[in-house]
């Protein structure tokens, strides 16, 4: 069995994505914040890729039942109800609620993926409970591909050691998973930072940029190890929670 990552987009490598369970990572901040959302209660979470798609598609819900949310240059939309901060997606804000979101590259990266077997979304705060349904996955014949977010289409550091965090992890427990050359490279950057979250986000050019722009804190729960222990299944155009019930 194999373990892929991709730092474009999925539509650009359809051979590794078809038939198998592909993993959007984009720890700063999308996925994080989806992980979060989905933990403290939310219905469902949308991803959208325009800030009009969302105010469209919010005309088919009661107000009540909604929540716009989104950035744009890191910063929340105006009118919107929250931006893309996972302080925001607190419990008494989005339990039962439809999380409807834009972001610049996590929400974007979902575009694209056609042919998946399941699709999932990774960030460090889901780690364990992920990396459990990956090594599931493999051991029952399927491929792995991490498809990471990245930054305006460009690489970015802390995606890349997020996917090599779980390619370690499963090739600890199955040292016969064969690395592609993007899964091997993204291994020495988890060797190098390891636990070091703040390291990376401080050498990261988006947490950098989130940093300067006030999202400190933001960073500091970004780097909570499986503090929101959800597996976030995306399918049919929305994201909800894999529960016991609908176990792969
Ligand atoms: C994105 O999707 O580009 C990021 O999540 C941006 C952000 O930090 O809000």
């Amino acid at each position: 069995m194999r373990i892929d990552v991709l730092f474009g987009p999925a539509a650009s490598a359809p051979s590794v994505i078809a038939g198998r369970v592909v993993v959007v990572i984009d720890v700063l901040r999308a996925s994080t914040t989806i992980a979060v959302a989905l933990a403290n209660g939310a219905r469902n979470v949308v991803p959208l890729e325009s800030a009009d798609e969302v105010i469209t598609r919010a005309k088919q819900f009661e107000r009540s039942q909604v929540l716009l949310a989104g950035e744009h240059r890191m910063l929340p939309i105006a009118g919107f109800d929250i931006g893309n901060s996972p302080l925001e997606v607190t419990r008494e804000r989005v339990e039962g609620a439809t999380v409807l979101i834009t972001t610049t590259n996590g929400t974007a990266a979902f575009a694209g993926i056609q042919g998946a077997r399941d699709v999932v979304v990774a960030s460090f705060v889901n780690f364990s409970a992920i990396s459990t349904l990956l090594r599931a996955a493999l051991r029952g014949g399927t491929d792995v591909t991490i498809l990471c977010a990245g930054r305006e289409r460009q690489f970015s550091l802390e995606d890349a050691a997020c996917a090599g965090r779980y390619a370690s992890d499963l090739v600890e427990h199955m040292p016969d998973v064969e690395l592609g050359d993007g899964a091997f490279v993204c291994t020495l950057l988890n060797a190098r930072y390891g636990d070091q979250f703040d390291r990376l986000f401080a050498e990261s050019e988006h947490g950098r940029a989130l940093a300067n722009a006030g999202f400190k804190d933001d960073l500091v729960l970004c780097a909570k190890l499986d503090a929101y222990p959800v597996i976030p299944l995306y399918q049919d155009r929305q994201i909800t929670v894999l529960g016991p019930d609908r176990e792969r």
